[in-house]
């Protein structure tokens, strides 16, 4: 599937038939996994591709994808993975296609708890939660979390990771199917961003939360800020609501706040030691049962703008997939 024009989710794709990739990736040009794709991720930076408005911008025609999950077909000898194993990798682009190439520090084991579906929804949103929360935002067991955007595909993935370093989750969510969603992803307490929310979540935390995650941005900011307890952390990750917030620099001064820019990409793509040391940590909150990713709904590679149409309408609960070859529930 490639984006062909920038011309939105209705227009912008095509099927394609192309050369498979050879088993070389730009970060580590020579060397990479060649992965047999079962299911590929979508998410809102593809997005944003579809209408060039994504930082990465490559020129077009373009096989969009950033991560997927699959069989490995071959992989480096140093790699610790050998063909057929299951995995999650992260190609970064061109991985909604039947086969992707993705760097070896960035091709995880896929344990046997989790099926492919899950598997594409495993990298972006969970290692960006983990980034945002722990390396970032210093969360720490005991402390409360405010989650915005909260039943999404990043929203999702901090709950469950808030959950797995002991840390209480509040989430933010704009309707009843997303409370749902919010409070199956593990959430402590749920509110309306709707309603008298920063009043709220004051009372739930008793005076003010120790990190607000910030993945919509938005005019609701200013409010992120005022529910910060004293030494709060507000850590930006997104702006799905559309505009830029801006913030007024004696707020922090005032009650001793920060905010606190997360990057996931930009930190990690050239930094294999990161990348590992997040995958453990991630594979361990598999293994006691915290990380289970929420997948809201699947669509045939043929319909990925479909897929696409669902974020854009502020539809999408948990990780969207595409279901690409083989079986995508094994
Ligand atoms: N910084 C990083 O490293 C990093 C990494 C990955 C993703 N991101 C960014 O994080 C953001 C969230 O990604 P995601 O995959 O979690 O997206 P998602 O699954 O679509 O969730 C986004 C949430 O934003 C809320 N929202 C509020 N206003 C919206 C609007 N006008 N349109 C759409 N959604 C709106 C929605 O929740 P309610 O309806 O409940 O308000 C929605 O559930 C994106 O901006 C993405 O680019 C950043």
């Amino acid at each position: 599937m490639q984006i062909t024009e920038l011309s939105g989710p209705e227009t912008a794709l095509s099927e394609a038939d192309v050369p498979e990739p050879e088993p070389s990736h730009l970060l580590t040009p020579g060397s990479g996994v060649l992965v047999d794709v079962r299911t590929a991720g979508v998410s809102f930076p593809d997005l944003l591709q579809s209408r060039g408005e994504y930082q990465l911008k490559p020129p077009l025609p373009f096989v969009p994808g950033s991560e997927v999950a699959g069989t490995v077909r071959s992989a480096p000898a140093d790699s610790g993975l050998s063909a057929g194993d299951r995995v999650a990798a992260f190609p970064m682009l061109g991985g909604w296609a039947e086969v992707a190439v993705s760097p070896e520090f960035l091709t995880f084991s896929l344990p046997e708890e989790l099926d492919f579906r899950q598997g594409a929804a495993l990298i972006l949103n969970y290692h960006t939660a983990w980034f945002s929360l722990v390396k970032r935002g210093r969360l720490a067991a005991g402390e409360t979390v405010l989650v915005h955007g909260a039943a999404g595909g990043v929203g999702t993935a901090s709950i469950q990771v808030a959950k797995g370093i002991g840390a209480r989750a509040i989430a933010v969510v704009s309707s009843n199917e997303k409370e749902r969603v919010a409070r199956d992803a593990g959430a402590d307490e749920v509110v309306r961003s709707d309603g008298p929310w920063k009043d709220q979540v004051k009372e739930l935390s008793g005076g003010g939360v120790d990190v607000v995650l910030d993945p919509v941005g938005g005019d609701r900011f200013t409010d992120s800020l005022r529910s910060l307890a004293e030494g709060g952390r507000l850590v930006v990750v997104g702006f799905t609501a559309g505009s830029i917030p801006e913030v007024k620099v004696n707020r922090l001064l005032l009650n001793n706040t920060e905010v606190i820019g997360a990057g996931w990409g930009a930190f990690v793509m050239a930094k294999p030691e990161v990348n590992r040391e997040i995958g453990a940590e991630i594979a361990r909150l598999i293994g006691d049962g915290t990380v289970r990713p929420i997948v809201g709904a699947h669509f045939p590679l043929a319909d990925a703008s479909g897929a696409l149409k669902l974020l854009d309408g502020r539809g999408a609960t948990g990780k969207v997939v595409l279901d690409v070859g083989g079986d995508a529930q094994s």
